[in-house]
């Protein structure tokens, strides 16, 4: 079942009397108890995506179009008193950068209790106070640091606070944006662990947010590749990474030295994404694009399906689905 439904999503920021459409149309479903992986390069419209999902968009930005289903449940038009009780409680989020949002001048112990107390007032000081430590446990925090301040701890560990507060209302769907993304490997590696653990033991639901698809092919159960606000691919892990069909998902895959195919080398994307004031006519990757034709040029990519989990925008499979059927 799926626990979220991201249906033709868009969503607007605006600047200086511009539009910047940072979602486009954008469709997808988190099913109960997976993993599933948010991929693309910076300013590709993740954390603006993160953020509506938490009912979070600052005041600049808003829905503008498609649906979020939560549990079946219209998300858009909630009172931000529904709000209050969903975030934290239904879906928490680990926030990009998580590790520096610590208050610096409050114990970690204390201010994972305020936010647990703000889900489970009942328990009172003492008991939130129990369930703070808990929770630190948990995150494989040592209890002898519990009581210590954010500057006394390391990335790691802030970054596993991060994490114990967004457990703190008991979520059953997670948010993760770029959990590890200022971690050195080995402290990566233990996240990762962490949150697999964390997935198994709570039966949560993860929406993981990266740039990194060595992550993702750990990770992730499946994968959405978004380029320029949009998805241009989305499939299984295996999928995406033996059978990767967009171009863009193929050069992100050659971008990775240990997915690049031939010779073991890496090599970056060239060109830089297109803004999204004025995106590119047609496929918005087509300027990067090693195979762009002159449709692509022209006219927007619809999508070709090429299994009950994949699927792609891209013109080079326009007759793909026909052929298929004859
Ligand atoms: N508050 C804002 N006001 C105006 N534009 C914004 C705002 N926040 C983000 N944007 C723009 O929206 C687009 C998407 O940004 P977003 O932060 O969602 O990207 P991202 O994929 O999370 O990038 P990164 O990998 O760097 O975190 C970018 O063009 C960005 O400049
Ligand atoms: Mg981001």
């Amino acid at each position: 079942m799926s626990l979220v439904r991201i249906d033709d999503l868009s969503i607007d920021y605006r600047r200086a009397g511009k539009t910047i459409r940072a979602v486009n149309e954008l469709t997808f479903s988190v099913e109960e108890g997976s993993i599933v992986g948010l991929v693309g390069e910076s300013g590709s419209g993740k954390s603006t995506l993160a953020l509506s999902l938490m009912g979070l968009l600052p005041r600049n930005g808003s829905v503008t179009g498609g649906s979020i289903l939560f549990e079946g449940r219209e998300m858009q038009g909630l009172s931000e008193d529904d709000w209050r009780t969903v975030r934290g409680h239904d879906m928490g989020m680990v926030f990009q950068g998580a590790m520096n949002s610590l208050n610096p001048v409050k114990r970690v112990r204390d201010q994972v209790a305020e936010t647990v107390r703000t889900h489970e007032p009942e328990l009172g000081k003492d008991g939130s106070i129990d369930r703070s430590h808990e929770l630190l446990n948990l995150v494989g925090i040592p209890s002898d640091r519990h009581e210590a301040y954010p500057h006394e701890w390391s990335g790691g560990m802030r970054q596993r606070g991060g994490i114990a507060l967004a457990l703190s209302g008991r979520p059953n769907f997670l948010i993760a944006d770029e959990p590890v993304t200022a971690l050195d490997v080995i402290v990566q590696a233990r996240i990762l662990r962490l949150l697999e653990d964390l997935q198994e033991a709570l039966g949560l639901t993860i929406l993981f947010i990266t740039h990194d698809l060595g992550v993702v092919a750990r990770l992730c159960d499946r994968v959405v590749v978004m380029y320029a606000a949009q998805a241009v691919e989305e499939g299984t892990v295996e999928e995406i990474f033996q059978s990767p069909k967009h171009p863009y998902t193929k050069a992100l895959l050659g971008s990775v030295p240990n997915f690049a195919k031939g010779r073991g080398k890496s090599h970056g994307i060239s060109g830089s994404p297109p803004s999204l004031i004025n995106p590119p006519q047609g496929c918005r990757f087509h300027p990067r694009c090693p195979d762009a034709m002159d449709i692509c040029t022209r006219e927007d990519p619809y999508q070709t399906t090429f299994s009950s989990s994949q699927r792609a925008m891209c013109h080079l499979y326009d007759r793909q689905e026909a052929d298929d059927a004859e």
